[in-house]
């Protein structure tokens, strides 16, 4: 049977999502509560609102530019968050620091501007690692985007470690750019995409998850918090089932690490991606955690400048993770934007 899955979730479907907001608890799922996350994770030094404290919303506004004017004769507000967020003043000055302070290339030159450039770099990345408490900041990759993220993990761990009749477990709620790639990947080697269906309660069947999993399965893809459904999926719990079975799991957690703690190593999670334009940062880098070990076993995935060891006439030798999977000078400039808003999102006090 031909399953169209749907591009953008119907006004019944938002009503359906913005009636139950309430956090309900199931076996092996939880639906997020917005308002409860929103209040509880964003800035430590936002007080949670009560009713005689000032809103979360009056607290934080005054940080965003961009909602410093009105629409319509009142005030902008925005609440496309999961699609994209709104860039703090912190953040749009990062930028303008990097371009008038030590715009200049990272890792490659010898001059006071580039070793400026490639501390502020490295010292982005080691703000990443411990953002999700990666327990090294070398299993941090850099990526344009979360997209990005998601096909260099089908690409380069994917086409060297599938083949002909292995499977790899998502759920139909997953992003497109989480289930595309993987298409691709089982088109070319003979894998089998094994979709969990969504239960009564019109989130991923948990159970049936742990049910497909087998020594078949190579890998789950599948979300922490969904962008449609803001199921939370027991992230633990499924790769403790799947490495059970020998398979890994990529976590696609762009829409819970802008909302809540993500702790990788907690987790046991194998890969896991997020993106900048979702955590109050630009839009071009996000990132991949892969651990060590199996960044070190994959082959680069774009070729390019900063990811060589040698370049020979008639073939190259490769550097080391993470800059094997690295073309960066694009995007010097968003990394610095990235460790300013990890820096205040900072729910985290040791980040
Ligand atoms: C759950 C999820 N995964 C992946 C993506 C793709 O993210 P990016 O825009 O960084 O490629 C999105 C963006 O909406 C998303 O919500």
């Amino acid at each position: 049977m031909e399953v169209l899955l749907p591009k953008l979730p119907s006004p019944s479907y938002c009503r359906s999502i913005t009636t139950r907001t309430t956090s309900r608890v199931r076996a092996g799922f939880r639906r997020l509560s917005y308002l409860h996350v929103r209040a509880s994770t964003v800035n430590q030094e936002v007080a949670e609102p009560t009713l005689s404290s000032p809103s979360l919303g009056h607290t934080t506004r005054p940080h965003f530019p961009i909602l410093h004017q009105e629409v319509n004769g009142s005030k902008l507000v925005y609440i496309d968050n999961a699609a994209t967020s709104q860039k703090p003043a912190a953040v749009v000055k990062a930028l303008q620091d990097y371009y008038e302070g030590y715009n200049s290339n990272v890792h490659r030159g010898i001059h006071y501007l580039s070793a400026k450039a490639t501390d502020e770099y490295e010292s982005a990345r080691r703000k990443v690692a411990a953002f999700i408490n990666a327990s090294d900041s070398r299993e941090i990759v850099f990526t344009r985007n979360a997209t990005e993220a998601i096909n260099l993990v089908a690409y380069s761990w994917g086409l060297s470690n599938l083949k002909q009749g292995d499977e790899i477990v998502l759920t139909v709620a997953e992003h497109h750019s989480a289930i595309v790639p993987w298409q691709l990947v089982a088109q070319k080697v003979g894998a089998v995409l094994k979709f969990v269906n969504l239960n009564q309660d019109e989130i991923p069947d948990i159970d049936k998850l742990k049910e497909v999993l087998s020594k078949k399965t190579k890998i789950v893809a599948v979300h922490h918090v969904s962008n449609v459904l803001a199921s939370v999926l027991p992230i633990r719990d499924i790769a403790h089932w799947a490495h059970g079975v020998g398979a890994k799991v990529l976590v696609d957690a762009c829409q819970s690490v802008p909302h809540m703690v993500v702790d990788v190593q907690n987790l046991d999670a194998d890969f896991l991606v997020a993106s900048s334009h979702k955590m109050c940062g630009p839009t071009g880098i996000g990132f991949l955690y892969g651990k060590m070990d199996l960044l070190s076993s994959m082959p680069p995935f774009l070729g390019g400048g900063e990811m060589i060891s040698d370049v020979y006439l008639d073939h190259s030798t490769y550097a080391e993770p993470p800059s094997r999977f690295v073309n960066f000078f694009f995007f010097n400039s968003s990394i610095p934007y990235l460790k300013n808003d990890i820096h205040w999102l900072g729910w985290r006090s040791q980040v």
